[in-house]
């Protein structure tokens, strides 16, 4: 067991892509320092095997939500069965929920993908959970939608795509901004400034895997060992210790997840 510890902040292990060697992969993120991986759902049916999976792992916790791609015309009883699901003492948060107006281009999509968004900021409110939220090509509504009808509610932006003014008003409100692979990437833009200019204290470490995984793992199946790729980069970036880096994001997960277990 490493020194440090890690919390994989947003993961996608109930993927298939992890069907053939999920327990091998969650054995590698203990070997490598992640003491617990914080699986987002993004259907209904995802939602439902990211708590089994709680079950089955110690390390496991779970986000329960419908993700703007996969945006349906969301009941009354989809979401008392969300609620539902949060009871569980291993369901930190609603998500992963937002805007994604990359992948959508058709506005009466995009309407749902706002009726939705603002549908379980409202849920989260009544349960008093924070929120997971993926915003791609859709900063201007994802924030005003979160300063019109989210208030009250923190959260964290993840896999961080906005500008420098933008995180600052993030943080102004309360909330986190997380980073995964593309931290890493030579392409990686703004993002290496960003995260050198706003708080340490507000920056949480994830992977997204199975995607997006950070070099030098580039290109190939991520998974929440890698965390430790992200949480280097950031420690070279900002000139402080690995170990720093470790302590302070694990506080933060803690912090924002107040369900987490404080192992
Ligand atoms: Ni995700």
């Amino acid at each position: 067991m490493e020194k440090y510890m890690l919390i994989d902040t947003h993961a996608h292990i109930n993927s298939e892509k992890f069907a053939e060697d999920r327990s091998e992969t969650v054995a590698r993120a203990l070997a490598n320092g992640v003491g617990s991986i914080i699986n987002m759902g993004d259907t209904m049916e995802s939602s439902k095997h990211c708590l089994e999976l709680t079950e089955e792992f110690s390390c496991c916790y779970a986000g329960v939500g419908i993700h703007p791609e996969e945006a349906f015309p969301m009941t009354e009883g989809d979401l008392i069965q969300l609620a539902e699901w949060t009871k569980d003492a291993k369901v930190v948060c609603i998500g992963e929920i937002g805007l994604d107006y990359y992948w959508e281009k058709d506005p009466d999509k995009r309407q749902l993908q706002r009726k939705i968004f603002i549908q379980q900021l409202d849920l989260a409110r009544q349960l008093n959970l924070p929120v997971c939220v993926h915003n791609r090509e859709a900063h201007g509504d994802t924030l005003d939608i979160l300063k019109k009808e989210g208030k009250g509610i923190r959260g964290v932006m993840h896999c961080y795509s906005g500008s420098l003014e933008m995180a600052k008003e993030l943080i102004k409100m309360g909330w986190y901004i997380g980073v995964d692979g593309p931290l890493t990437f030579k392409n990686a833009a703004k993002l290496p400034e960003i995260v050198q200019a706003i708080p340490l204290e507000r920056i949480l470490v994830e992977t997204d895997c199975p995607y997006m995984a950070p070099v030098p793992k580039r290109g190939k199946r991520n998974e929440p060992a890698y965390v430790k790729y992200v949480a280097e980069k950031l420690a070279e970036l900002r000139q402080v210790p690995f170990e720093e880096i470790a302590g302070q994001t694990t506080k933060n997960a803690r912090e924002l997840y107040g369900k987490l277990a404080k192992i």
